[in-house]
């Protein structure tokens, strides 16, 4: 059975955080591929949420993979809490880490994968030399820090640039790397975000902003599901298309 053409990866910032255990549990349910859970520190961002004791809290409600997003300066320190919480993969800010190749081995050695996040204005020449260490590459689509932002338009240009790095070093030999963007992610825009190369798709408050009559997610992810779709199959680009066949986070 093919893979999905595209992996939703609700952010549960945008969830009802007195329910937390219900609200993974429903997305799950609902087809969420992760729980995408961001981690902000007060320092790196204006603002602070959530830690490895509420990864810890919701890892026995979820079979699916735990995305953590680091939004902290230092990193190194939470990586080792957050893989004994149960996290699965854990992405970090390369400007919030001193040496950005001992983080990215730190995470591997914790059993976890991956990924450098990008924000808006950081060039993707962080990859260059650290390419084959990434699982997972993350392109912010609004500056971090809050949920519920409008999607900045400049990253389709580099989301199809990252895909163009990411498939020219699979061609050579290299090991899949996930490309997934974050935020203001909807309905509206979610088709050109995967045409543009997205693997993974973030997103918060279209998520956990339209609950189905029952409280569950069904209606609202399988709309986005069928947007990205139809757009992914206007794509016949043969080297997209073999890189989002690979699956490096489980
Ligand atoms: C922003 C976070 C995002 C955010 C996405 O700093 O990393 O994950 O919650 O939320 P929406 O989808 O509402 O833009
Ligand atoms: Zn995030």
């Amino acid at each position: 059975m093919p893979a999905p053409a595209v992996r939703l990866a609700p952010s549960i910032l945008s969830a009802d955080f007195a329910r937390l255990g219900d609200e993974v549990r429903a997305i799950e349910a609902a087809g969420a591929d992760f729980v995408h859970f961001d981690v902000m520190d007060n320092h790196y961002v204006p603002n602070l949420t959530i830690g490895p004791l509420v990864c810890e809290a919701i890892r026995p409600h979820v079979q699916i993979p735990i995305d953590v997003h680091l939004m902290v300066e230092p990193v190194d320190a939470l990586i080792p809490l957050f893989a004994k919480a149960g996290a699965n993969c854990i992405t970090f800010h390369p400007e919030a880490s001193r040496h950005v190749d001992r983080t990215l081995q730190l995470i591997r050695s914790h059993g976890c994968k991956a990924g450098l996040v990008f924000n808006p204005a950081t060039p993707l020449a962080w990859m260059d030399h650290v390419m084959d260490k990434l699982d997972m590459v993350l392109l912010m689509s609004v500056n971090p820090g809050f949920g519920g932002q409008a999607f900045i338009p400049a990253t389709l240009h580099k989301l199809r640039e990252a895909r163009h790095r990411i498939d020219a070093h699979i061609a050579t030999g290299g090991q899949p790397i996930w490309l997934e963007v974050d935020g203001g992610v909807k309905l509206d825009n979610i088709g050109q975000i995967v045409q543009a190369g997205a693997d993974i798709c973030v997103a918060g408050s279209a998520v956990f902003g339209a609950p189905d009559a029952g409280g569950g997610y069904h209606g609202v992810m399988h709309a986005m599901r069928q947007a990205a779709a139809a757009a992914d199959s206007t794509d016949f680009q043969p080297s997209s298309l073999t890189s989002r066949r690979t699956t490096p986070c489980h």
